[in-house]
């Protein structure tokens, strides 16, 4: 059984309430049951966690070091975070960054990340969705023993 990490970052706990007309009225507890519920019915397991704290999120990443694959919305901390980039270095755990919204048609410091040339690939603008497209991707990959 593999494990994937679900890790979003600061504000996420208030989907379904905050900016709907960015990010929709999906809740982060409905993210979550979906993304394990696409886990679970391929064998595996899934670890969430969500924080509004950087040093928080990267003690998260340290503690799970061991996981097989990390889907990451690190919110403003994709466009700020050197730390949490050099925390995913150290775990060396092949991760898609995940938006919700698509950052590069919004204001420019959104374009920028920190994460985007280490990740395996990113997913912008799709919605919620795009963490389950992100789960499909793991898990076929998984599959594939890549
Ligand atoms: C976000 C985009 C970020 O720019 C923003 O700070 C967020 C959410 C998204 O999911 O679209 O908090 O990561």
């Amino acid at each position: 059984m593999a494990t994937i990490l679900l890790l979003n970052g600061p504000n996420l706990n208030t989907l379904g309430q905050r900016e709907p007309s960015i990010y929709g009225a999906t809740t982060l507890k409905q993210i979550e049951k979906a993304v394990g519920d696409l886990a679970r019915e391929a064998g595996h397991q899934v670890q969430c966690f969500q924080s509004n704290s950087e040093g928080d999120m990267v003690d998260w990443l340290h503690k799970h070091n061991k996981a097989d694959f990390l889907l990451i919305n690190a919110g403003a901390y994709t466009h700020t975070s050197v730390a949490l980039r050099d925390a995913i270095l150290a775990i060396k755990i092949p991760f898609i960054e995940i938006h919700i919204s698509n950052v590069h048609a919004r204001e420019a410091f959104r374009g920028k990340s920190y994460l985007a040339d280490i990740a395996v690939g990113i997913i912008s603008g799709l919605g919620p969705m795009g963490y389950e497209l992100a789960t499909s991707y793991a898990l076929d990959k998984l599959k594939s023993g890549a």
